[in-house]
């Protein structure tokens, strides 16, 4: 069913694409607007430059519907536009702080062009504060800007934006706030509509509580391993208190991605900035640092407490599975960290197809243990579970494990005569050397 609606995308990565041709899905008729040509020409070919679980088919679906195309330049995008969304990309500072030169130099750019009574709508993840920034920026009285912030997670994009847990959407107009809440009016989800400074912030309290709650659960586990607990059964008896639910309690080599890092440094940024200090934030963005360094030392550890001249296989490298993303990727940094210690990393990723930043990269999950000294896991992709886990044995040089990811099957590892050891996990003595792993890291020199 056609809308009429007529919504203008300026930025088609990760939130843009997919809230184009989800909104486009929706019935609307949406013109994304991208400024590279390659990435526009490949879009109208059908080529999706980004890996997420169903966006080929949805883009394919806008296009054949005519409801949804791309262009380069942005005011042939806005010119028609009812509402503009700008998903454009807002980086972290050198303090901390997100980069808003990008959001507000399109602002800038679009102002003049916008249809009378248009709305523009900060779909990006941005701090307090910059509607009224963005409103200045455009210039323009009669346009208001609202504040819709975008939850979803990547590999579960199209998913996430079709069955959101919630839509929110903030402003200090209550019509615009309406037009923008319509939009989304056939998915029937709950809706929660606001001014505008709490629906900016909505977006940072979300992903600050969801970091915090995965480093306590990474420093339980640290905790659980040492007091011969398993983490799966302290999550599995704490999610049952509907309190505190089941959902992401999972133990990992620490949070990374392309938002948890950058939204906890901006919000004890923006705390800062009005004379909070969030220590509670602060500790858990250490910690997090932290947490991935006692892991580095059970690997180090594995080897014999010094990793100089020793090959290390690691499978995985995006910060998670389900995702091409590397953008602060734990996984990427413990090979990093090896790196720098003096070893030897060979690496497997199912979506990684040449070396990155002088990590060797395999073509199989076999043939990154060829020869290895130690196996490290860093991503959960399912397929791990899969690989024979003999034959991975009899490739390895060395026997131990280092799953920082819980993917494998520990008795099943034993089995095939592995010394398997996870996060959290009762029974497998890997002595972790994070002590030393600091000394050497932190002094520059390898231990
Ligand atoms: C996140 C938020 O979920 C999303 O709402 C927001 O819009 C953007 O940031 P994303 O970064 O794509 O999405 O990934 P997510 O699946 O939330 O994972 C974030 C990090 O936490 C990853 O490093 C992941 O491996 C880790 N994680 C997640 C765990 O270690 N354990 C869990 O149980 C869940």
């Amino acid at each position: 069913p056609d809308s009429g609606v007529q919504v203008c995308v300026i930025g088609t990565g990760y939130v843009g694409l997919t809230a184009g041709a989800c909104l486009a899905y929706l019935g609307h008729r949406v013109t994304c607007a991208d400024a590279s040509a390659d990435r526009v020409a490949a879009l109208r070919r059908g080529t999706i430059p980004i890996y997420e679980a169903g966006l080929d088919e949805l883009v394919e679906a806008g296009a054949s519907s005519g409801r949804l195309s791309f262009v380069t330049s942005n005011l042939d995008a806005v010119h028609d536009a009812d509402v503009v969304f700008l998903c454009l990309p807002t980086p972290q500072d050198a303090d901390g702080s997100a980069d808003l030169s990008r959001v507000l130099a399109v602002a800038a750019e679009i102002g003049a062009s916008l249809k009378e009574g248009a709305v523009v709508v900060n779909k990006s993840t941005v701090p307090v504060g910059t509607a009224a920034r963005v409103a200045e920026a455009l210039g323009r009285p009669d346009v208001h800007v609202v504040s819709n912030p975008e939850f979803l997670a990547e590999g579960s994009a199209v998913r996430d934006f079709l069955n959101p847990d919630r839509v929110v959407v903030g402003s200090d107009d209550a019509s615009a706030a309406e037009r923008v809440a319509a939009l989304y009016a056939p998915l029937d989800a709950r809706t929660v509509v606001t001014d505008v400074a709490s629906a900016e912030t909505i977006k940072y309290a979300s992903n600050a509580y969801l970091a915090i709650r995965l480093t306590f659960v990474n420093s339980m586990a640290a905790v659980c391993e040492a007091s011969g607990a398993d983490i799966r059964a302290v999550t599995e008896g704490m999610g049952a208190d509907r309190r505190i639910g089941t959902a992401f309690l999972k133990p990992g080599p620490g949070w990374g991605g392309s938002c948890f890092p950058k939204d906890t440094a901006a919000l004890v940024r923006t705390s800062e900035e009005h004379g909070f200090d969030f220590s509670l934030l602060r500790a858990a963005v250490d910690a997090n640092a932290q947490h991935r360094r006692w892991l580095l030392g059970k690997i180090v550890g594995a080897v014999g407490g010094d990793v100089r001249g020793r090959r290390v296989a690691l499978w995985g490298l995006t910060f998670k599975a389900g995702t091409d993303d590397l953008r602060d990727s734990p996984a990427l940094e413990l090979a990093h960290d090896l790196v720098a210690l003096g070893a030897q990393v060979r690496a497997y990723d199912p979506t990684v197809t040449t070396d990155v930043d002088g990590i060797d990269v395999a073509r199989s999950a076999l043939a990154a243990c060829e020869d290895a000294d130690v196996l490290a896991i860093g991503t959960e992709w399912p397929e791990f579970s899969e690989v024979d886990l003999s034959e991975v044995a009899s490739a390895l040089a060395g026997d131990v494990v280092v799953d920082c990811r819980n993917v494998l099957d520990a008795p099943a590892a034993a089995a095939a005569g592995l010394l398997y050891t996870g996060v959290g996990l009762r029974g497998v003595g890997v002595v972790p050397t994070s002590a030393a792993v600091d000394a050497a890291l932190d002094g520059g020199t390898a231990a």
